[in-house]
């Protein structure tokens, strides 16, 4: 019997690739999404791509609790992926509540579940946000944590209820993965980021202005003590991070309790690298006007993935230039996202 993997977000952006990750690795996969930024179809394009029928969906939301309780019922969950969370920096300083309460809410109901149907295996998505104004880069998981907008503290938040969780659930192990910023898509141009409404950001919204359906971007300050004044990130394809997740699957039971690790590439560019690498990849020019820097940003998050490459003896291969065509590949075919 191939293991059963429960994947909490599986119809969203990074979920759908790792949901083509672990189906090509042989493993069943149990989607439960609500569909708030997500669609439906992106599991259709994960079963084309995967050559397998088409996951089971539930589209509901976690913090129901007597739905959830059901799922677990019906499956021989063996492992849970967690990647559902509104995740919009800027949003989340106008509706921390709304943050709260989903995030961290959305995680108590999933743990509750899982204690309750002696499920004890977890690989939680957290973000690279909760390090806040880093005093410097690369950041370590040992380096201190403080987030600066409350979608990072709702992620700080789940890590310490996990980290308790841990201590008091005998066999309960979690591995909290500190993502940097995923971007890319699958490069059949099958899969991508199809965020609703207008893109937050920055690969898919400069993806929709080389495509002319969106003007012109926003570079969000120019005045960061950074290599050219405009914020740094550790952008990583999401290909890698779907793949470390199946690997992290593999590596669940090396060691009990909760263990914390960056996926990031350790290389740093910012908003004008990422913008000339997109151009160069693609062909297309992104005209683009310097305006007030967004609340709740931060100058730099680069990862030092040096923890996870020694753990799994693995690490991240593919580059911006991958990063950015893989993305344009899938805009430039897929015009209104899943809806074509
Ligand atoms: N940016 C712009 N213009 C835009 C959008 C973003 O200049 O239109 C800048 C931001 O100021 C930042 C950089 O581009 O310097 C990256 O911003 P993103 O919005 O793409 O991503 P964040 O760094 O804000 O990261 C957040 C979360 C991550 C998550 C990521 C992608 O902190 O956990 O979004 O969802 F991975």
């Amino acid at each position: 019997m191939p293991a059963t993997v429960l994947v909490v977000g599986g119809a969203g952006f990074i979920g759908s690739h790792t949901c083509v990750e672990l189906l090509q690795h042989g493993y069943e996969v149990v989607v439960v999404d609500d569909l708030s930024n997500s669609s439906p179809h992106s599991l259709e394009r994960v079963a084309k791509i995967a050559d397998t029928a088409v996951p089971v969906l539930y589209v509901m939301d976690i913090r129901d609790r007597s739905a959830l309780s059901e799922v677990f019922r019906a499956h021989p969950i063996e492992a849970v992926i967690h990647f559902a969370a509104k995740k919009a920096v800027g949003e989340s300083v106008g509706m921390p509540v709304e943050y709260y309460d989903n995030n961290v809410g959305g995680t108590t109901a999933l743990v509750s579940a899982m204690r309750e149907h002696g499920v004890r295996r977890l690989v939680f998505s957290s973000s690279c946000s909760v390090y806040g104004n880093a005093v410097k880069v690369p950041l370590t998981e040992r380096d201190p944590v403080a987030p600066t907008n409350p979608y990072a503290s709702s992620k700080w938040l789940c890590e310490q209820i996990l980290t308790d969780v841990c201590r008091r659930v005998p066999g309960m192990n979690v591995l909290n993965l500190r993502y940097f910023n995923p971007v890319g898509a699958h490069p059949s141009g099958l899969l991508g980021e199809d965020p609703r409404g207008v893109p937050v950001n920055l690969m898919p919204y400069m993806s929709r202005v080389a495509h002319g359906r969106l003007a012109r971007l926003r570079v969000f300050g120019d005045d960061y003590p950074t290599v050219d004044g405009t914020g740094v990130r550790d952008y990583v394809h999401v290909m890698d991070v779907a793949e470390g997740h199946r690997v992290a699957l593999q590596h669940l039971d090396d060691e009990a309790g909760m263990r914390t690790f960056n996926l990031g590439t350790g290389v740093g560019s910012s908003v004008l690298q990422l913008i000339a690498a997109f151009e160069d990849a693609t062909g297309r020019r992104i005209p683009y006007d310097v305006t007030d820097r967004r609340p709740g940003d931060v100058a730099a998050l680069v990862a030092d993935p040096t923890a996870v490459n020694r753990a799994w003896n693995w690490s991240t291969s593919r580059d911006l230039a991958a990063m950015c065509r893989d993305a344009w590949h899938f805009q430039s075919r897929n015009l209104a996202g899943y809806a074509d």
